[in-house]
């Protein structure tokens, strides 16, 4: 097994922003495991992970942002896969970020039977088990913003409130994705979003994101922003407006 923990210590907002305008595609993390080259059905689970992936292209930006599926024979590997648009973007950029995604993971993980690649905008993973309704622990990226702030042990604490009432109205939610504001005095605002994917029950939704949440403040406590994105949910504080309306 790959390792697929990745820590930042850059803040890498601005310079994907950049480089999503400018390239088109950059995700922020990506990672495959085994190489099944030379096993004997790797054929036609490949076949199936294209038609798979194909798929996802039409169904994701349809069925508001999420769309998973399995394919294959009965009696041979079959890949299991999902994708996830964050639940704020158009259906437009929706279907441009998994275009990406689908044609990026099968790039960079030919012979793997599974992979994951994440962007700002969506997520991707397939695997030939069948991970559907289990919290990911495994592929988990964390990104903070290197700036401190002034009054870490009142900012933290606002930070967890808010992202524990979006984790609140996130697992109750018909698309799992909650965002809202807190006031932090004068006209500062702290900005924050849960979401998960939808094949979690809601007592795994809440559960990944209380999860999630502790380990935001564990590493990104006293800083001006933070995200864990994982396979199975995110949350991501800023100082700024990031979601778009
Ligand atoms: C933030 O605070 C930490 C710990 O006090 C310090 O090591 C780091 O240099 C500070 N970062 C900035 C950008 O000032």
């Amino acid at each position: 097994m790959s390792s697929s923990r990745f820590t930042s210590s850059l803040y890498l907002l601005t310079l994907s922003i950049l480089l999503q305008n400018v390239l088109g595609v950059d995700p922020l993390y990506s990672s495959c495991s085994g190489n099944e080259k030379s096993t004997a059905n790797y054929g036609s689970y490949k076949t199936s992970l294209d038609v798979l992936m194909s798929s996802f292209y039409q169904l994701a930006p349809a069925k508001e942002g999420f769309a998973l599926g399995s394919l294959g024979q009965k009696n041979l590997d079959r890949p299991y896969g999902l994708v996830l648009c964050r639940g704020d973007v158009s259906s437009s950029d929706c279907s441009a970020c998994v275009a990406d995604a689908t044609r990026e993971i099968r790039k960079r993980c030919p012979y793997g039977k599974s992979g994951f690649i994440a962007y700002d905008n969506c997520l991707l993973k397939y695997s030939n088990k069948d991970f559907f309704g289990q919290i990911d622990s495994q592929n988990k990226i964390y990104l903070y913003n290197v700036r401190n702030v002034s009054n870490p042990v009142v900012f933290n604490q606002k930070t967890k409130d808010l992202l524990s009432q979006l984790a609140n109205k996130a697992y109750i939610a018909r698309k799992m994705y909650a965002t809202g504001e807190l006031g932090l005095g004068g006209s500062k605002k702290l900005y924050g979003m849960a979401q998960c994917t939808r094949d979690l029950s809601s007592a795994n939704c809440k559960k990944c994101l209380d999860g999630a949440i502790s380990e935001l403040q564990g590493f990104a406590g006293g800083k001006e922003g933070g995200r864990v994105t994982g396979g199975s949910c995110t949350v991501r504080y800023e100082i700024y407006p990031f979601v778009k309306a």
